[in-house]
């Protein structure tokens, strides 16, 4: 296993003056994870269910844009993950021939003690049919029985989620189509059937008008947490979340989530993970190289709930710990030494200011007075620093994002300059570099933007966060 390490952490003593040892897996993101026998995992889009003391992770695999399989990977440490079954392929049924399914979903029926898959259904060519399809199964890890698609009472239905509320009513949470208004305008809440394999009513709209994709819920105490994506294609772009007091709504006002990208990715599941210690939270995105979509990622990050606002933090980690034993999660111990330190640039526009590139706030952005590149923005960070880890969160546009081809440049005596070049740089809306330096000034030095609809840069040169991480 490549991606993630076994650390034997030593969690205390006890009473006795033995000590205690948990199991702690280093997540490590932005690699390509591969399985116990050494294969990439594929399992774009999917879930994490629980049954016994085994995670049963459940995704989808895409050949040329088509469906081919559902996987089943298990683990029992968040860190090993064993290929169990491809438990639907497009040989399942005539019509998964050539079609596509996305974001399957796994649930258990605690009464029919069936395993039940959700997923988005369309023919292998465009996204005109907005259906769901079904699949139902006695084991977590068998043959899936497909049992077709339809679209929810007769609404479009797109990317989409499946929950298991505490009272054991379950729910699909659709993008869908309000009011004869565009494709994905609004979000739909419908209530299953007991069996949860169909659907029984529609309970209402959730962000009407406002065009969110890939939603994901998460229940912690009795407060309900939906996240979801704008509508870019495979391009990330700014997520948010709203809260309520019921599946059912009223929901709250959407709050953006991580970064203008989150991160470089798309949402898709969060898991919930409960040990002898506690509850902890795994935001589950997906890493989609809209210029080719094989080369994928599995991004899994730290989410933090917070009972006394009912707000949710995500920020990034190139490598956090979880122990699936104690459901805690340890963060690296990483400083970044650029917030809150006087910046300067090649120019600043009236409405911005400099010091929003490095305030701690990825919402806040500071742009050059003027569409020129290439352009540069530098942190004197007083005195030198060790810096190991260099992290932007770029400018997004929707529908109009952009790479962005830069050098990282830095120098002790703010005369000579060593530049790490990032120009061959191809990754949508956040970046992160792993660097050995010392150096008391840094300079990022934007090169250029490559936009993906338009091949003239128009962009002003635009940084929403630079962080320095270092020891
Ligand atoms: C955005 C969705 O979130 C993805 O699941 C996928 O359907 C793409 N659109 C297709 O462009």
């Amino acid at each position: 296993m490549l991606w993630l390490s076994l650390v034997l952490v030593i969690t205390g003593l006890g009473v006795n003056g033995q000590s205690a040892q948990a199991a702690s897996a280093t997540i490590t993101n932005g690699t390509n994870w591969t399985d116990t026998a050494g294969n990439p995992i594929q399992a774009n889009s999917g879930n994490i269910l629980k049954v016994g003391a085994t995670y049963y992770w459940y995704g989808e695999h895409a050949t040329n844009g088509k469906f081919d399989k559902v996987n089943v990977y298990t683990s029992t440490d968040l860190k090993n993950w064993t290929f169990g079954n491809s438990i639907l392929t497009k040989n399942s049924a005539t019509e998964l021939n050539s079609s596509k399914i996305e974001r399957p979903k796994v649930i258990y029926n605690a009464t029919t003690k069936k395993y039940i898959l959700w997923a988005h259904y369309e023919n292998g060519s465009d996204y005109s049919l907005a259906r769901v399809a079904v699949a139902t199964s006695d084991t977590p890890d068998g043959n899936f029985t497909y049992k077709g698609s339809f679209r929810p009472l007769d609404y479009e239905s797109r990317d989409m989620t499946v929950f298991v509320d505490t009272d054991n009513k379950a729910y699909l949470i659709t993008a869908s189509r309000q009011n004869n208004g565009g494709a994905n305008n609004s979000m739909a809440i419908f209530r299953l059937t007991d069996d949860y394999t169909g659907v029984a009513s529609l309970v209402g709209w959730v962000f009407e008008g406002a065009y969110r994709e890939a939603p994901a819920v998460v229940k912690k105490g009795s407060k309900y947490y939906l996240f979801t994506s704008q509508a870019s294609g495979w391009y990330p772009n700014q997520g948010g979340y709203a809260t309520a007091s019921s599946i059912t709504g009223t929901w709250s006002a959407l709050s953006p989530f991580g970064d203008p990208s989150a991160y470089a990715t798309q949402i898709h599941s969060i898991a919930t993970i409960t040990g002898s210690a506690g509850t902890s939270y795994i935001y589950m995105g997906d890493r989609w190289n809209p210029l080719n979509l094989s080369d994928h990622k599995f991004i899994w990050l730290p989410l933090t709930l917070n009972d006394s606002n009912s707000t949710a933090t995500l920020n990034w980690y190139s490598s956090w710990n979880i122990d699936a034993a104690t459901g805690t999660v340890s963060l690296p111990t990483l400083t970044n030494h650029a917030l809150g330190k006087p910046a300067t640039a090649i120019s600043t526009a009236s409405s911005s200011a400099t010091s929003n590139a490095n305030d701690g706030n990825a919402q806040t952005s500071w742009a050059a007075a003027s569409a020129t590149w290439p352009a540069w923005w530098q942190v004197d960070l007083g005195a030198a620093k060790k810096i190991s880890e260099v992290d932007i969160s770029w400018f997004m546009y929707k529908g109009s994002e952009a790479y962005y081809k830069y050098k990282i440049e830095y120098s002790t005596d703010g005369i000579n300059y060593t530049t790490i070049d990032r120009t061959t740089n191809t990754t949508y809306g956040f970046t992160t570099d792993a660097v050995s330096f010392t150096a008391r000034y840094v300079r990022i030095n934007m090169v250029n933007a490559v936009l993906h609809n338009n091949p003239n840069n128009w962009y002003t040169p635009t940084l929403h966060e630079v962080r320095l991480m270092g020891s």
